[in-house]
């Protein structure tokens, strides 16, 4: 069974998009391993966007980032990190389609509701980030 670490985004919380949300990923059949609410610090952010420190939108992804308490989950099922991406759409949501949940949702290339982990050893990575070995099933 594969792994997906999921954050919902600031825009997700404000907009109370998160039931909305997580009944999509229900319905597709996966299973929470892991929730919880997380106010991500400006290191943390730093260490999950590392390979996008250095360009110009950086410190506005940041600051869009750490501006409210998000929830952070990791999910599991076959296939979840394709299947996930699928369902959220492009990283831009403008050119998102509809039925999408970016294309539903989101509002731009920062603005766009879901963070999802795009292969297993990134997954992996990131959960390892979030969740300690004893909040997860073993
Ligand atoms: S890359 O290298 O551009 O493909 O980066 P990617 O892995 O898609 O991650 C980019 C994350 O940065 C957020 N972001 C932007 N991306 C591209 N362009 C602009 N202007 C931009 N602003 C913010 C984007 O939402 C991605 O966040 P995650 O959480 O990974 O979805």
């Amino acid at each position: 069974m594969q792994r997906t670490l999921i954050i919902f985004k600031p825009d997700c919380m404000e907009k109370k998009l998160a039931g909305a949300v997580l009944d999509r990923f229900e319905r597709a059949g996966f299973t929470i391993l892991g929730i919880k609410l997380a106010r991500l610090t400006p290191e943390l952010l730093r260490e999950h966007y590392a390979h996008v420190a250095d360009r110009p939108f950086y410190p506005e992804l940041e600051r869009f980032m750490s501006s409210r308490p998000v929830i952070v989950m990791a999910l599991a099922g076959q296939g979840v990190i394709g299947r996930v991406r699928e369902m959220l759409g492009p990283t831009d949501a403008t050119k998102a389609p509809k039925g999408t949940i970016r294309g539903d949702f989101g509002t731009d290339q920062t603005v766009n509701v879901v963070h999802a982990s795009d292969s297993p050893e990134n997954a992996e990575k990131e959960i390892a980030r979030f969740f300690k070995p004893d909040e997860l099933p073993g």
